[in-house]
């Protein structure tokens, strides 16, 4: 029997008497050993978070079952967000769930295919905007302000209480923090989350050390490594693009209590990680996931040294997400055959 996050993790999250205690399977990912990749960046314990295998194929699943609980509680009856797809995938079903009412807001012509397939299937009212996330970030919370409706992004504090406990997962199956934390930044959320979660295991004295948290942003849509919001985000990690991300100070803070780093990965560097992931490791996540990859490797190649402690990349998505952009992938070992079992043993050398 699945417990769920709230059930779980009651005693740590803000759950009162009157919080509704549902699930629909969410948190509790496994914690995969890597194979490959690990020899790749010299390091003997690398592990990936499988965040992909929450119910709506992505993290965004663990913030959200307290954020409706808590809707629920306190008498909501619509929810909103805006979302590059994945926030709003998730609020479309734990909204279908609960019988409220989900109005998304996506960029119009920038959410993945599969996130949009979820949301309409999950009967969510979608606003497609003109415009980029935070366009719509900036809508949808001035349409919180002034109307009695609850606002599911991560602006609300219950999702990242939600999101925490992917940090305490990782400490209890680690049996203590791992020395270094790779994760991909869009909104900063996450990377917000976890480091709340690893301080409060901290405090908790479940683990006596602290991850360095790394995290890695698009280079197209790199607003806190370069100080600045980018005016027209632009990567193929669609996820993550933000261009002034809503927890970018929570998020320095992470770095910097942390003393770890955020940098930037190129949409090259996230594709080769992302065909790396599916083909070295078996693992198929979405291109804004293979960012803590890709980041990793990069810090690997500039001889970062890795093989004195324990290493946990983040996998946020799934790969199903953006079926869009795993068919580019090459090469493509696919070809067409006459049903015809000649030609096939033909082109198979079986002649
Ligand atoms: N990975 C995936 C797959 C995401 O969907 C997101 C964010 C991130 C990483 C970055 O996490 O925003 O907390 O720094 N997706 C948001 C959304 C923006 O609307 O689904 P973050």
């Amino acid at each position: 029997m699945i417990t769920g996050v709230l059930e779980r993790y009651k005693d740590y999250l803000p759950v009162t008497d009157k919080t509704p205690i549902f699930t629909l399977g969410e948190g509790d990912t496994p914690l995969v050993k890597s194979a490959s990749v690990a020899r790749e960046v010299g390091c003997d314990e690398l592990y990936f978070k499988l965040e992909s295998c929450n119910p709506t194929g992505s993290f965004k699943d663990r913030g959200m079952v307290v954020a409706v609980a808590k809707a629920l509680e306190e008498g909501g009856d619509t929810i909103v967000c805006a979302s590059t797809g994945n926030t709003s995938a998730s609020a479309a079903a734990y909204g279908a769930r609960c019988g409220l009412s989900t109005i998304i807001f996506v960029p119009k012509d920038y959410v993945a295919r599969g996130k949009l397939a979820q949301a309409i299937t999950y009967g969510a009212r979608i606003m497609l905007i003109d415009g980029g996330f935070d366009d719509a970030l900036r809508l949808v919370r001035e349409i919180a302000d002034k109307h009695p409706v609850v606002l599911v992004n991560s602006l609300n504090p219950y999702r990242l209480q939600g999101q925490k406990t992917a940090a305490f997962e990782i400490v209890q199956d680690l049996g203590g923090a791992p020395a270094h934390l790779f994760i991909p930044v869009g909104n900063a959320g996450n990377i917000t989350a976890y480091w709340m979660g690893f301080q409060e295991a901290h405090r908790m004295e479940w683990t006596g050390a602290m991850p360095r948290m790394m995290g890695f942003e698009a280079s197209g849509a790199a607003a806190i490594v370069k100080g600045r919001p980018i005016e027209s985000p632009d990567t193929i990690a669609s996820a993550i693009r933000v261009g002034n991300p809503a927890s970018w100070k929570k998020a320095v803070r992470a770095r910097d209590e942390s003393g770890g780093v955020i940098d930037a990965v190129t949409d090259d560097e996230i594709m080769e990680a992302y065909t790396m992931m599916a083909r070295q490791e078996g693992i198929f996540c979405e291109p804004a996931s293979a960012a803590s990859v890709a980041g990793l490797l990069k810090l690997a190649r500039g001889g970062m040294r890795l093989n004195d402690g324990k290493v946990v990349c983040v996998i946020t998505g799934s790969g199903l997400k953006d079926p869009d952009t795993a068919v580019t992938v090459e090469p493509a070992f696919m070809e067409e055959y006459p049903a015809d079992i000649d030609a096939i043993e033909d082109a198979m050398g079986l002649a």
